[in-house]
């Protein structure tokens, strides 16, 4: 999938009408629901993610080219859980380029279903003030009404206005604005799926227009990271914890690679009491595990045998462990980058 995603990103349509100079808007598309395609308009859940190109979702919204000279660049046309880390990277790699050049903002195209990883990891490797908005869709593009071309012309709209300036990466769907820190897939087939239940929307879209809630600001603490000399990504996984949950599973994921672990413990990022020992013995040989849980909301403060995961649920928390790794080994250093290390 990486090489075709190499040899795409030679495919550059862009999109302008000429009469007047409009703010130019980068499109890096991955596929996902909003690319995606159906036999019948009534079929939105039976489809294929990631079947259309990015030049026929712009074409399919002639509205973009009164808001933005848009260009529309390939680097993946897949479901969304099959974005690997490589692709993180290049499109990391690719949205410092488009931001330190002439783009006024950037926008990646993703399947919702793990928008919110890929959208975190953005946030904490974009070092320009310009926004990156991260966009989907619910229905595929075939469905009887589709949401991805407004959420798409929302989108465009959003990375071109003055006020998106300095608020990080944000995700854009259903009319509404969230940070990329906080927001996450709540819902496995509603349109109004993303929230951040905490901490609440940053906007939302009215009369075609951003609406924002809240002066422009960064989410607490977020560390920043620079990705130009990181070839790959340590391997990160995580587990789940329930009743009767065994504590060689942790083993058998360093037997498979793992450099840090994130655990989706009950509650407060609880384990039961072995698994908890195991974490403690991990951690002793170098291998740091942060604990989440597997509530969907509130903040972990957990951290007698891990590192405590905050405001992170665990695939976020597995994104910066990933990212903070490639700086540092040391506990105390790593629990800072979650806000828990003191
Ligand atoms: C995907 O995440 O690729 C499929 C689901 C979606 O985009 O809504």
């Amino acid at each position: 999938m990486f090489k075709k995603s190499i040899l795409s990103l030679t495919l550059v349509f862009s999109f302008s009408t000429f009469a007047l100079e409009k703010p130019e808007v980068m499109i890096f598309a991955t596929g996902g629901t909003i690319a995606g395609s159906a036999q019948k308009a009534t079929d939105i859940t039976g489809y294929s993610a990631g079947e259309i190109a990015v030049s026929t979702l712009i074409e399919a919204v002639p509205e973009i080219a009164d808001v933005a000279d848009v260009k529309g660049i390939q680097v993946a046309n897949t479901s969304s859980s099959n974005i690997s880390n490589e692709i993180l990277l290049e499109l990391g790699r690719e949205a410092k380029v488009a931001l330190n050049g002439e783009a006024k903002g950037v926008i990646v195209t993703h399947g919702t279903d793990t928008a919110e990883e890929t959208a975190f990891f953005l946030d904490l490797v974009n070092q320009t003030d310009k926004p990156i908005v991260v966009v989907g869709a619910m229905r595929p593009a075939t469905a009887i009404s589709a949401d991805g071309p407004m959420n798409l012309l929302n989108a465009v709209t959003l990375a071109t206005s003055d006020e998106a300036k300095g608020r990080g990466t944000m995700i854009m769907l259903n009319d509404f604005i969230g940070s990329a820190y906080y927001t996450s897939k709540t819902n496995s087939t509603s349109l109004d799926t993303f929230k951040a239940y905490d901490q609440g929307f940053l906007g939302t879209f009215a009369g075609g227009v951003p609406k924002f809630y809240f002066d422009a600001a960064q989410a607490t603490g977020k560390p920043s990271f620079d990705i130009s000399k990181i070839e790959t990504l340590p391997q990160v996984d995580i587990i789940y914890s329930y009743l009767g949950m065994q504590a060689d599973q942790l083993d058998a994921l360093v037997a498979s690679g793992s450099k840090g672990i994130v655990v989706a413990g009950s509650g407060n990022g609880s384990t039961p009491q072995a698994v908890r020992d195991r974490i403690a013995e991990l951690q002793k040989k170098g291998i740091p595990v942060v604990l989440s849980s597997r509530t969907g909301t509130g903040y972990v403060t957990s951290k007698e045998h891990g590192i405590a995961s905050g405001t992170l649920n665990p695939q976020k928390a597995r994104i910066m462990l990933m990212l903070g790794l490639t700086k540092t080994q040391d506990l105390d250093e790593l629990a800072a980058l979650f806000g828990t290390d003191v």
